[in-house]
């Protein structure tokens, strides 16, 4: 039986820095299973400032330092019809989530909330933004999204039976 894929968009302000990050780590973790024809990966920004323009110089050089290239990726603004094609749509931050809920269709079925909490990490909540910081704010934006990715993907793979 042909089931649609399941379609995860990983949502930040820029789409140049966090949510990039989450894209290529988890579409990493996607390959590794063959399981890119039923989840399909994405990531988009609240903003449209560097709409296509591939990652920030230093959160590519922070990815590719832990063995994930990202040079492909080209941002994109978050639009409504991103509520018809997605089932998760995860939010780095509060800010995000909270410009995600204007933009969201009252009669969206899937699941809108922060990445890390939907991935079962109780730590924290948000992926801070690393846009004003330094190498240090780089790495641990990976590192909790790192720790997020695997979560995330063990729930998506049991929710769907994949
Ligand atoms: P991101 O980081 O949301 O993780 O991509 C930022 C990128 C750009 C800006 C802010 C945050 N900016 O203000 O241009």
């Amino acid at each position: 039986m042909d089931k649609q894929p399941v379609k995860v968009l990983f949502v930040c302000l820029g789409n140049i820095c966090r949510s990039p990050t989450a894209h290529a780590l988890f579409q990493t973790c996607v390959n590794k299973y063959n399981l890119e024809e039923k989840i399909i990966v994405d990531s988009a920004g609240t903003g449209d400032w560097h709409v296509g323009l591939p990652p920030d110089k230093r959160a590519q050089a922070m990815a590719l330092k832990n063995g994930y290239d990202m040079s492909h990726l080209r941002a994109r603004q978050v639009s409504p019809s991103d509520f018809i094609q997605f089932d998760y749509i995860l939010g780095m931050d509060h800010d995000n989530l909270h410009d995600l809920k204007q933009l969201k269709p009252s009669n969206y079925q899937g699941v809108l909330g922060l990445f890390l909490s939907e991935s079962g990490i109780e730590s924290a909540e948000e992926v801070p933004d690393p846009y004003y910081g330094n190498e240090q704010h780089f790495e641990n934006s990976i590192k909790l999204i790192q720790d997020a990715v695997e979560g995330l993907f063990l729930r998506i793979k049991k929710d769907h039976n994949l």
